[in-house]
């Protein structure tokens, strides 16, 4: 069930001798908005057909502490995401934004059937989004970026440690994927927004994009509680190794630019991570 198919990387690799488009104009939400749906994958968390686990591999998984968190997140960003369809004018970015609510309503669903088949004790609080709708949109936009840096090296490390059945890490291959796909499409559509807003009010947008990259981050640090969602903070911990702090440096950094290179490369990436550990790591060893 893995996303990273021919068609991904061939339609990354057609792109790269298309001309560049200006920052807000129409080819760059085409670009953005189709770079979404086009590289939908169509999976089905019911059919996913889960492995069975060892004693000790069912007791890694089931006592992790990660869950709740998890499922808590999901459901935030499916209900921001879907706020944000519903007061989106624009046709094509609504049906954009519409597919990534539902993506993300099937994270949860696929975080379901893994909680349901190993019988893992979940306590999520129901969740009512207030009426932010923008303020929401740009904190759960913002979130995945931080989260998603730190989630794709977390995968591979999952993956390369063994401490869980390959068949189990693979399932969740789509899902990371699909925050490479979000985090991509959501820096295009924080850059267009901006561009396309009247000049005056640009700042008060420039404002609230550094505000929400600020509270996000340090919520992640682990000095605010910022709703709880702090995957990168309780991740490390959840797949068994432990790395070298410049080793996990480099490995974020070319995990991350290996998700990067299988989307269109004519798209904004979000950059403050990437450039925060390569500055970091300049002054290590
Ligand atoms: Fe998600
Ligand atoms: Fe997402």
């Amino acid at each position: 069930m893995s996303i990273v198919g021919p068609q991904l990387a061939s339609a990354a690799s057609d792109l790269v001798s298309t001309p560049a488009f200006r920052i807000g104009s129409e080819a760059h939400k085409q670009a953005f908005c189709g770079m979404l749906l086009e590289t939908f994958n169509p999976y089905k968390p019911a059919v996913i057909d889960w492995p069975e686990l060892a004693p000790d591999a069912l007791a890694r998984l089931t006592g992790l502490p990660i869950w709740t968190i998890a499922v808590e997140t999901e459901d935030k960003a499916s209900a921001h995401i879907a706020a944000m369809a519903r007061v989106t004018a624009d046709p094509l970015l609504r049906q954009a934004l519409e597919l990534m609510a539902f993506e993300e309503s099937r994270h949860r669903k696929v975080l379901d059937a893994l909680i349901m088949r190993y019988g893992i004790k979940i306590d999520p609080q129901p969740y009512r989004p207030d009426a932010r709708t923008l303020w929401n949109f740009m904190s759960t936009g913002y979130g995945e970026c931080l989260d998603s840096f730190f989630a794709f090296v977390l995968f591979e490390l999952a993956k390369r440690s063994g401490f869980f059945p390959e068949e189990l890490v693979e399932t969740f291959e789509p899902v990371i994927q699909e925050e490479a796909r979000h985090i991509v499409f959501f820096v295009n559509w924080a850059a267009y927004a901006q561009a396309n807003t009247p000049w005056l009010k640009r700042l008060a947008f420039a404002a609230k994009r550094l505000a929400h990259l600020a509270l996000n981050g340090i919520a992640r640090i682990g000095v605010v509680p910022e709703g709880g969602d702090n995957f990168a903070v309780h991740g490390k911990e959840s797949v068994g190794v432990d790395f070298e702090l410049a080793a996990f440096m480099d490995l974020c950094l070319s995990e991350n630019t290996r998700r990067m290179a299988l989307l269109d490369p004519r798209l904004k990436r979000p950059m403050i991570m990437p450039r925060l550990i390569k500055t970091a790591r300049l002054f290590m060893r």
